[in-house]
């Protein structure tokens, strides 16, 4: 984070510790996820170690802290895509993007997340693409799917 972009985002705060949150989703709003360098500046910034800071924004899954891929992936596992496969998928997107839960490929075309219900139960198990819900996913979609997305 540039030092502008800081002194921007730190803005209409007054630096005390309930400002933390705000901040964090303020961060995460512009940039997409939490960087090394905009913990590092909340620290400073707030004067609460960087350590503290992590703790917290750990605990929501709203922040991630990898840089988004162009495209992100978000593979069911509530219960409804669960029983219909959801974790052989999780397995198989793993396995053909090379990454975890939270990561990004390193040529940031997909970040991958396991998510809770997609509130789309009657088409799983579903796979998320962006905004694109794509249905009763197997293996073999799965793949075609991922090749729609450069
Ligand atoms: S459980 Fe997957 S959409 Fe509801």
């Amino acid at each position: 984070m540039a030092i502008d972009k800081a002194v921007e985002i730190f803005s209409g705060f007054q630096g005390v510790q309930g400002d933390l949150i705000p901040i964090l989703q303020r961060i995460q709003e512009t940039d997409g996820y939490i960087s090394e360098e905009a913990i590092k500046n909340i620290s400073r910034f707030l004067r609460i170690s960087e350590n503290e800071i992590y703790g917290v924004a750990s605990f929501y899954s709203q922040f991630r802290f990898n840089e988004p891929g162009r495209h992100s992936v978000k593979v069911c596992l509530g219960t409804a895509c669960h029983v219909a496969g959801g974790n052989i998928l999780s397995d198989a997107v793993q396995r053909e993007l090379g990454i975890d839960h939270g990561e990004t490929t390193k040529d940031k075309r997909f970040d991958y997340e396991r998510v809770a219900c997609l509130g789309c139960c009657a088409l799983a198990p579903v796979v998320k693409v962006g905004d694109d819900i794509h249905s009763r996913v197997n293996v073999h979609r799965l793949n075609e799917i991922l090749e729609e997305y450069d």
